[in-house]
């Protein structure tokens, strides 16, 4: 049988022992570890058909990761491959620069505006998620301004948000082992702990309110743990932020597009509308890059009555083939009624985990399919570095699991058509593979 991405007529693609070679001598990986990558070596993935994908020695894995928390209606949609090829046969790229557009991306822009939270009606589109971050806050910054307020320019984020990996988003992240490295750091980001509206009140009132121009936060913050705030959170929060005239950035680059058991988190899981909404993965499922900014009219409008040009731009905004792709990836996702699947399937996923009794899971928390599951013994947080033996370990067992970075904590995000069957294995090799490894943790 021909390799699967073996056109005939074309000389073979390498051998897998042969590309990993050239994986070795020519990639360097996000988040690349030296020592990591020469331990357990390189992977490479061929294949994806549903929640399953395939490595280049012919190996399956349930991708209970979904890509990198993206691949919401799964692997293998073969009328997406469809559209793309017919859009780029007709028309493979215009820019969005000035007055000049392309069809797909009007289309998608007013779908987007359709679906969206209530007046987030204008759309920004960018090449992925932390260019809709560094757009949001761009956008919040010049909406004070051309209202005549230049002194509020500070942006308060989560202790442990994550926004990207561009200078902006990353000063908005809080993560330090991620932000360290790189400093100094744009100034101007304040952090505070999440959850916490009394904390929250107290940096206002340290910072002074009428020099904030935004709250920008993911509404569960995902990659620094999975924290669900709680009951009463966003509302309150809300209502805080229009006391004094601060606007709302929700970052919902990993938690839109139904990932959370609702078409956008804070909108339809906690009933909050933010003013500005940064957005990406799930917009074309990864099928091609694409990220979204949705603002509201009352941000636009301003910025239109004083006469501010928004002096902004990215070659790839707007991308034809990648519009065309959105545009079919979300009637995917909306005619198989998938946001609500993700409710349902997630509900069941956390109550099966609980019931495995697993004594090194401290708790199963999360909403619709973005699931966390902080790892402890005895009340005692497994030590930091530890989370990535629980992946490994689960790897080696035919199962592909995120964790946070940083923090002890397992973090699921499988594909929003994961089966019922794919459900159940997936508790069970995580169970097993944390049994397994719980011993070599505490040095036993
Ligand atoms: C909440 C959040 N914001 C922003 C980003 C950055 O998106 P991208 O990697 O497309 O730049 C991510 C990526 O994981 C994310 O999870």
């Amino acid at each position: 049988m021909p390799e699967p991405n073996h056109t005939p007529g074309r000389p073979a693609p390498p051998d897998p022992a042969t590309l990993k070679q050239l994986q070795a001598r020519h990639y360097l990986h996000s988040e690349h570890d030296f020592r990591v990558f020469r331990e357990l070596g390189p992977v490479i993935i061929v294949r994806g058909e549903g929640s399953t994908v395939w490595d280049s020695e012919g190996r399956a894995y349930l991708d209970a990761q979904g890509g990198l928390c993206l691949v919401n209606i799964g692997y293998g949609r073969r009328e997406l491959a469809e559209a793309a090829a017919e859009q780029m046969a007709e028309l493979p790229y215009y820019h969005t620069y000035w007055r000049f557009s392309n069809r797909p991306a009007v289309e998608l822009a007013a779908r987007l505006a359709e679906i969206a939270p209530p007046g987030l009606e204008t759309v920004y589109f960018t090449p992925g998620g932390a260019e809709a971050v560094e757009v949001a806050i761009k956008l919040a910054r010049a909406y004070h301004r051309a209202r005549g307020e230049v002194q509020r320019y500070k942006i308060l984020a989560f202790e442990n948000g994550y926004h990207g990996s561009t200078f902006g988003a990353l000063s908005a992240s809080g993560l330090a082992p991620h932000r360290d490295p790189f400093g100094p750091l744009v100034p101007g980001f304040v952090h505070v702990p999440p959850g916490d509206l009394d904390a929250l009140a107290a940096t206002l009132e340290r910072e002074g309110p009428e020099t904030v121009a935004a709250l920008l936060a993911e509404p569960i913050p995902a990659v620094g743990g999975v924290t669900v705030p709680p009951e009463g959170y966003w509302p309150a929060v809300r209502e805080l932020l229009d006391r004094h005239g601060i606007l709302l950035i929700a970052d919902e680059v990993l938690t839109g597009f139904g990932r959370c058991g609702g078409l956008w988190c804070l909108q339809d899981v906690f009933g909050v509308t933010p003013d500005l909404l940064a957005t990406a993965k799930g917009l074309t499922s990864g099928y091609l890059p694409m990220g979204a900014t949705l603002c509201h009219r009352r941000v636009v409008q301003a910025l239109e009555e004083a006469g501010m040009p928004f002096l902004h731009g990215h070659t790839y905004g707007g991308h034809p083939v990648a519009a065309r792709v959105a545009l079919g990836a979300i009637d995917i996702l909306l005619r198989e009624r998938l946001p609500e699947r993700a409710a349902i399937l997630g509900e069941r996923l956390m109550a099966a985990f609980r019931a495995t009794g697993n004594p090194h899971f401290a708790e199963v928390r999360g909403k619709g399919l973005l699931i966390g599951i902080p790892l402890a013994t005895d009340g005692r947080p497994w030590p930091q570095g530890s989370q990535f033996r629980v992946e490994a370990e689960c790897f080696r067992r035919g199962v592909i699991i995120g964790v946070c970075p940083y923090t002890p904590v397992i973090l699921l995000t499988p594909p929003l058509v994961l089966t019922e069957a794919e459900a159940d294995r997936l508790v069970e090799v995580v169970d097993a593979a944390v049994r397994a490894v719980a011993p070599a943790v505490w040095g036993g």
